[in-house]
């Protein structure tokens, strides 16, 4: 129970050490009133806590330790690439970058990372894209077709590369088919096993030597998943078997976080023990390249209610920032958790939070359950930290955001 307020804290699930409701009805991230944040800053606005970045580095990285196994972390950049929060895992040391366009290699190299702290993994890799690659002899590139392979080995004979596979099968949040990367359907993503001994002779064809197998087949996975994920983990080993010149493995990102109060979180031991069993007999190095693991729960977005209304029986609450700031829960169809900036005391009720975009699917959330909110009031979206800030577009000219790396020790506002 809020003590001041009277409101349930199972209403909050969600609460934690350092996202929490304090008792003035303030809710707090990284010890900072996001209330004050925003009158401060304005909005729309996104937060993100780097120390909960950086202790999930700690344990993603101590959970791979125990393994036994060598391993690196690769963050997706893709997720999020506000500079401060890069500039700060590179001074970490903890991780490297899994770039996905020339660009991003860029703007990781231009954040701190080594050429040879950057991975590459690209689809639909135009001969301009491959130009700038060939210009940068260290990084990690993993081709993804044959058609990459052939115009990377015309340009950089004897390169030692990676191959993108694709076992045909996926996994992802509550088995969401849009959040798989491979699966029935045939997908753009990577080499399958019937074209595989090709890929492997066109790469001898330009003297390349392939040294690492990369998969990536979902996003958001959590503990009801790992059984299906140990299967596919499992199939993907035939692709290694193929190869003595496979030192590492790639097993992309996709770890997910609950988005409900029903999700079972991602049980890392679990998943360790899994990547122990099928690579540990191989002696295999093991990369990882999450994103959203390492930021979306540290992030918020905060924007301003500007309009409280009833439409025959629907109760709205319009907001000063739409799908186009965060667009998995349009898109994806993922939860979204939305909670006011500051409680107001007072009954629960059901409302529909529709956002400022002129398209009929901008619509936050339906009949979600939320304390009072009244115009001026500033309602704040959990885990914004991954996919919002870095999907965002200037749809009807209203993508401007202001964005902050919070630490907990900074007292500034
Ligand atoms: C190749 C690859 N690696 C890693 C990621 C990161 O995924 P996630 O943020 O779900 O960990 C993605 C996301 O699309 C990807 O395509």
């Amino acid at each position: 129970m809020n003590t001041v307020l009277n409101h349930p804290t199972a209403d909050f699930w969600w609460q934690r050490t350092d996202l929490h409701y304090a008792d003035n009805g303030d809710l707090t991230l990284a010890g900072h009133s996001l209330q004050m944040l925003a009158t401060a800053h304005g909005t729309p606005s996104f937060f993100y806590n780097g120390d909960r970045v950086l202790a999930k580095l700690h344990t993603l990285l101590g959970a791979l330790s125990a393994t036994g196994l060598r391993h690196r972390v690769f963050y997706a950049m893709k997720a999020n690439r506000f500079t401060p929060l890069l500039s700060m895992m590179r001074n970490s040391g903890l991780c490297g970058i899994d770039a996905c366009s020339p660009a991003e290699v860029q703007h990781a190299l231009a954040c701190g990372f080594r050429e040879e702290d950057i991975s590459f993994t690209a689809t639909s890799v135009s001969n301009e894209d491959l130009d700038i690659l060939a210009r940068l002899p260290a990084v990690l590139i993993n081709c993804d077709s044959i058609s990459t392979i052939r115009r990377l080995g015309q340009r950089c004979p004897g390169r030692r590369i990676g191959l993108r596979v694709n076992p045909g099968k996926g996994v992802g949040y509550g088995n969401n088919q849009l959040l798989q990367y491979s699966g029935r359907k045939t997908t753009k993503f990577g080499i399958y096993r019937e074209h595989f001994a090709e890929a492997c002779a066109e790469a001898q064809q330009h003297g390349m030597t392939i040294e690492r197998i990369h998969f990536h087949v979902g996003i958001g996975y959590l503990a009801p998943q790992l059984p299906l994920w140990d299967e596919i983990v499992g199939d993907c080993t035939w692709f290694v078997d193929q190869l003595e010149t496979v030192r590492s493995v790639n097993i992309g990102g996709g770890l997910g976080l609950p988005h409900v109060l029903t999700d079972s979180p991602l049980d890392l031991q679990h998943w360790s023990d899994i990547l122990k069993k099928h690579f540990a007999p191989r002696n295999l190095e093991v990369c990882v390249e999450p994103g959203d693991f390492l930021v979306k729960d540290s992030g918020v977005l905060v924007l301003q209610v500007n309009t409280v209304e009833r439409k025959q029986q629907v109760d709205f609450i319009g907001v000063n920032g739409g799908f186009n700031l965060a667009l998995e829960p349009a898109f994806y169809r993922l939860p979204c958790e939305p909670t006011p900036c500051r409680l107001r005391p007072g009954a629960t009720g059901k409302v529909t939070i529709a956002g400022n975009i002129n398209e009929a699917l901008d619509i936050w959330a339906e009949e979600v359950e939320l304390p009072p909110m009244e115009e001026g009031d500033y309602l704040v979206f959990l885990n914004a930290g991954g996919y919002a800030s870095a999907m965002s577009s200037n749809h009807c000219m209203r993508g401007q955001f202001y964005e902050r790396l919070l630490f907990t020790a900074d007292t500034s506002r």
